[in-house]
Formats: C-alpha cells, sequence, structure tokens
C-alpha cells in the first residue's frame, strides 16, 4: 500500500489587545514572560503534539476578526487570548462561528477574581473549553486541550 504523506495539523495562536507588551505590561497580574518567550515554549509543545503554528497578535478588533477569517480553512483550531474584546467582542464570537473554527480561550489572570466587567467572556460561551489564572503555563494547557479535543472529532 503506497504511503500517504501526513497532513500537517495547524494550529492558530491568536493574542489581542495589549499583549504585545507582555513582560513589561502589569507584570503583579500578566507575569514576565514576553509573548516571544510564549510563543517558543508553545512552539516546543507544538513540536511534542506533532502540529505546526501560525501565531498572530493584533491591538485591533477587526484585525483580529479578518485573521480568523484568513485561518478559515488554514488552521484546524485556535487558542485566542482576546484580551479585554473577550468581554466586549460578539463580532469576535461571530468570526469563529462564522468560520465553523474551534477554540480554547485564553487569559493569563485570573479574570473571575478581578473587577465585574471581566467576568463575563463574550467567547466562552462558544469555546470548546477556557483556561484562565494560569499564567504563560495557561498557554500550553489550552493548546494541548484544544489538540486533544480535535483529536477525538
Ligand atoms: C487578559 C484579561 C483581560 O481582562 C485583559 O483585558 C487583558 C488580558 C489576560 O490574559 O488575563 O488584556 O486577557
Amino acid at each position: 500500500m503506497a504511503e500517504r504523506a501526513r497532513e500537517s495539523v495547524i494550529i492558530g495562536i491568536l493574542h489581542g489587545p495589549n499583549l504585545n507588551l507582555l513582560g513589561t505590561r502589569e507584570p503583579h497580574l500578566y507575569g514576565t514572560a514576553t509573548l516571544d518567550d510564549i510563543t517558543a515554549s508553545l512552539t516546543r509543545v507544538a513540536a511534542d503534539l506533532g502540529v505546526e503554528l501560525r501565531v498572530a497578535q493584533s491591538n485591533s478588533e477587526g484585525t483580529l476578526i479578518d485573521i480568523v477569517h484568513e485561518w478559515r480553512g488554514l488552521v484546524r483550531g485556535v487558542v485566542v487570548n482576546a484580551g479585554a474584546y473577550a468581554h466586549t467582542s460578539l463580532a469576535l464570537r461571530d468570526a469563529f462561528a462564522a468560520t465553523s473554527l474551534p477554540f480554547v480561550e485564553i487569559h493569563l489572570s485570573n479574570v473571575y477574581a478581578r473587577e465585574a466587567e471581566r467576568h463575563h467572556s463574550m467567547l466562552a460561551g462558544a469555546a470548546i473549553g477556557t483556561v484562565t489564572g494560569l499564567g504563560a503555563q495557561g498557554y500550553e494547557f489550552a493548546l494541548r486541550g484544544l489538540v486533544s479535543a480535535l483529536r477525538q472529532r
């Protein structure tokens, strides 16, 4: 039987507003890891899982939505930290619904232990799951959880 090349699974990692400043941004809340540090550790996890990553960050809601649209047909699922847009953006949730892209929501800080306006997520109800409050390591859990869920489908 002819060997078929194994189709590579690509996972999107999407970061929203102000996360480009990780490392120096309110380290008591968000830790000292930079976005590059997080990408480097996720790249190691991805290799362990046998998946590839696409990583993007934007401070603009519309650009985040455009990226989700562009990822349709390219990535199999998305790990998303939408920053404050998680609490406000019905449009971003609609983008995931419109593209049928499964996703895991992640927050570095425990949003439920913070101000009331951070307790609601527009995304959570449409997510496979949510990781919150576990710092930069939460991204690793989110990626492992997403890939595991996708493999069970
Ligand atoms: C955050 C939590 C949000 O409430 C906040 O607006 C952020 C970061 C987190 O990772 O803890 O920008 O998403």
